[in-house]
């Protein structure tokens, strides 16, 4: 037995039947699966760069979490699947011990999808055995492990598909990830108007309250609740979208260094940025159409002018709001912008960046144990988003959720919703 990577942490203390959770645990892990159905073992076993890890690899990490989380700390005489698989599937927790570098996940063709599977099933079958048999003390312990857990399977859910959506980019044929749906005929059946007017709401302004509240899951980046004061401002009631980040790139917004931020415009100028980087422009040889189409999931679809801009970085999404003559929101400004009527797209489309870094929250405190490196030692360099996407699982975030990247990253369905002050 193995000490219990993670304290006792009230913020991860979700009550409920054993038997709640035990079916909560069986949709998750095959949700997992069944997002990774559509795509082959070739498909899954690639990476295509180090900031990317490759679909396999996640299908194996989110098991590896259990069984170094949970079943190796509290199942008695739990057997590992492979021991081996410890080096192989840990991600960053120093604390766990030592692992394979990530630029080389996409090295792993072996062990093979089917071993990944079986490996699954293994820790599926013990994660089972553990909740019918454990008793109470234990199970107050297991339980928060267990609920962190399958939260940190739908993290893994939507890097699956980003992932491997940047990897299927990089192949000349553009294959689509996934069948077509009557759905994904939206944007050339659209009849709509190709713009609809944005509107400007007044946000909340004074002293609010930000941060998790109430006695759901949150993670520990999301807590304490705590007071901010926020100026008057002002808040798009919908997401910036494609015709009008389509007028960005035409008024020469790639070209204009007075609205980007040195470091933005310093990768403009490095790696040739002119565009989304899935957008394909009219005269693209890959397929060619003469007007602008995009790269997703279901292959290469017609721009669609009223769906939200996706895939860009902070930097984009700063000079775009620079040119806009506006700006991005900060964290608890969006956040506080949850509760005002007629805010739309708050969750289900991108990610939103804000202009707030990623730091700790005053009385921040990680949770006890190795899965403190969960969040808090990320509390650099990069910049929060907020909201969820259309990859996101259902059910998966909330208004304190904050999501994070470096500025330069433009490979998540992160997207722009603007603020002015007011
Ligand atoms: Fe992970």
């Amino acid at each position: 037995m193995f000490p219990s990577p993670l304290t006792a942490d009230r913020r991860i203390q979700v009550n409920g039947p054993r038997e709640v959770l035990a079916q909560r645990f069986s949709e998750v892990r095959a949700h997992t699966l069944a997002l990774a159905a559509p795509f082959s073992a070739e498909d899954q076993c690639i990476q295509s760069m180090p900031d990317t890890s490759p679909m396999k690899w996640h299908l194996a990490h989110g098991s590896w979490f259990f069984e170094v989380v949970v079943l190796r700390a509290h199942l008695p005489g739990y057997q590992a699947f492979d021991e081996r698989f410890f080096y192989l599937f840990n991600s960053y927790y120093e604390a766990l011990g030592p692992r394979h570098p990530r630029p080389l996940r996409g090295l792993l063709t072996r062990p093979t999808l089917a071993q990944v599977h079986a490996y699954r099933a293994h820790v599926d079958a013990a994660v089972q055995n553990l909740v019918a048999a454990c008793d109470d003390s234990a199970w107050r312990e297991v339980m928060p492990l267990l609920t962190l857990g399958l939260h940190h399977e739908q993290q893994h859910q939507e890097l699956m598909l980003t992932d491997i959506l940047h990897a299927l980019s990089c192949n000349p044929l553009l294959p689509a990830g996934r069948p077509a749906s009557g759905s994904s005929h939206r944007a050339a059946l659209r009849v709509a108007p190709a713009s609809v007017p944005l509107r400007w709401l007044a946000g909340p302004a004074g002293t609010v309250l930000v941060g998790h509240d109430g006695d759901g899951f949150a993670f520990d980046n999301e807590t304490p609740r705590h007071e901010v004061l926020l100026a008057p401002y002002r808040i798009a009631d919908r997401l910036v979208n494609c015709a009008e980040y389509l007028q960005f790139i035409e008024d020469g917004g790639y070209r204009r260094p007075e609205l980007w931020l040195s470091d933005g415009w310093a990768a403009v100028q490095a790696n040739g940025w002119d565009h989304p980087p899935y957008w394909i422009a009219p005269d693209d040889d890959r397929a060619p159409a003469g007007h602008w189409q995009v790269f997703g999931l279901h292959g290469v679809r017609a721009l669609d002018p009223l769906a939200p801009v996706s895939q860009v970085s902070f930097y984009e999404a700063a000079a775009y709001a620079e040119w806009a003559q506006a700006r991005l929101p900060t964290e608890f400004e969006w956040e506080a912008a949850c509760a005002v009527p007629g805010i739309t797209e708050m969750t289900e489309q991108v990610w939103q960046w804000t202009r707030s870094s990623y730091d700790p929250y005053p009385g921040f405190r990680p949770f006890g144990g190795a899965v403190g490196e969960y969040n808090g030692k990320f509390m650099v360099g990069q910049l929060v988003l907020r909201g969820g996407s259309s990859a996101t699982p259902a059910g998966h975030t909330r208004p304190s959720y904050r999501n994070f990247f470096p500025p330069g990253a433009r490979w998540q369905f992160s997207g722009i919703r603007l603020a002015r002050d007011a």
